[in-house]
């Protein structure tokens, strides 16, 4: 393996193992990227106050998400399709994130399904759910999730409708995906992809595939997906569903304050600013960019975690002094995955870890804990009056 410095060394070699296809279904945003681009430069723009004249001996990263001990306050964002990035993606980064003592989110949209993960790991991950038209088959995801020993369900409300992703249409990336000249011939030109993906089974979405009513292969699969993103939900059905669930509910996609107090009104225990890495509303804010207003307001009755942009121990520790209690990763750990598989997802998890105990170090802290704004250069925080009037 060569020497991997930081995240973009992982992304620059997954940009030469994973096929065009698939690496650029990734490495995208909606329409102009605008918001997906805002969220890292946002990060970026967020200084550090260097302290020094402290102990900073005894350092300790330890913290909870959810009431559930974390190494660290970092967890894997749920992704559609990581089983593309790299063969049993889901597989390989749960098993990842289980060695480095920190949560897995696995998506609705996953190759691998449910049952899938609860045996390779053997250990509690969350699901992310999509609130589906069919309702028999939502209940039926619910009531698998438990089973499969889920300890949190988050609920993504920012996809009832789907952004305009030009780089997935012109790649033919549909389900199935339309396999063309190109993008066969680009397949050929990554042997080890393709050695593992004839190795597994796994190559269509495995929570869906036989179980949803009148889906029993990848051609009948695209017309239900199309059919069924839903764009009546509304904060009623988080009730229901929680109720059904009877355990942790997370709500992920907010960017708005007032959207947070009524997540919280709805019973959400943890909510989740996030604009979906930039992949829907293009011209939406950072997600960090909003973080102190939503921490403001609903951050003493819920966890507030983020994603979006986070690249680095660096972000992970902007994000937690603006009052996150987690921050969730969705590239960093998908770029790992395309560049080594399961070790590449630890080499991420490892990469963060380090920045952010170095970061703090530099800061003047030892306990993630007690990490607040005052590390953060005071006229570089975003403002906190960005949502409401
Ligand atoms: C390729 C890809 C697929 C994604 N699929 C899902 C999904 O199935 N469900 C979901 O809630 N979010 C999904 N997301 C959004 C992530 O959970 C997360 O919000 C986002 O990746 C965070 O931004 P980051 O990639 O900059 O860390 C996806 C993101 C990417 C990049």
């Amino acid at each position: 393996m060569k020497t991997i410095s930081d995240i973009e060394d992982l992304r620059r070699i997954a940009a030469r193992r994973v096929p065009r296809m698939f690496y650029d279904f990734v490495d995208s945003g909606s329409w102009t990227e605008q918001t997906y681009q805002l969220n890292q430069t946002s990060f970026k723009e967020i200084l550090l106050r260097q302290r020094v004249g402290r102990s900073i001996d005894g350092r300790s990263l330890k913290s909870k998400m959810l009431g559930v001990d974390v190494s660290m306050p970092v967890a894997i964002a749920p992704i559609g399709l990581a089983g593309m990035v790299h063969a049993d993606g889901e597989i390989l980064a749960a098993k990842a994130a289980v060695a480095a003592g920190v949560r897995y989110t696995l998506s609705t949209l996953s190759i691998a399904s449910l049952e899938d993960i609860q045996r390779a790991t053997d250990a509690p991950f969350w699901f992310q759910l999509y609130v589906m038209r069919d309702k028999q088959f939502l209940l039926s995801l619910i009531d698998r999730a438990k089973a499969a020993g889920c300890d949190a369900l988050i609920l993504t409300l920012d996809l009832s409708v789907l952004g305009n992703r030009f780089k997935d249409a012109k790649n033919g990336l549909s389900t199935p995906p339309k396999l063309t000249i190109s993008s066969l011939s680009n397949m050929l030109t990554k042997p080890k992809w393709c050695m593992g993906m004839l190795r597994t089974h796994r190559r269509n979405l495995g929570n869906i595939i036989g179980h949803a009513k009148g889906v029993g292969d990848v051609h009948s699969l695209s017309g239900w997906i199309g059919q069924q993103l839903n764009p009546a939900l509304s904060w009623k059905d988080i009730e229901w569903i929680k109720a059904r669930w009877g355990g942790k509910l997370v709500v992920k996609g907010l960017l708005d304050a007032e959207d947070a107090q009524t997540a919280v009104l709805a019973g959400a225990d943890a909510i989740i600013v996030s604009n979906h890495g930039g992949r829907q509303l293009d011209g939406a804010p950072a997600s960090v960019a909003v973080l102190p207003e939503i921490v403001d307001k609903v951050g003493r009755a819920t966890e507030v975690w983020i994603d979006g942009g986070i690249r680095s121990g660096q972000d992970v520790l902007k994000a937690i002094a603006l009052g996150a209690r987690g921050a969730l990763i969705g590239r960093a750990h998908l770029w790992g995955l395309g560049a080594y598989g399961e070790e590449g997802v630890k080499l991420a998890l490892e990469l963060i870890r380090k920045e952010l105990d170095l970061t703090m170090a530099f800061c003047g802290h030892t306990d993630i804990n007690s990490v607040d704004r005052s590390v953060l250069m005071e006229r570089t925080i975003p403002r906190t009056d960005y949502c409401v009037a």
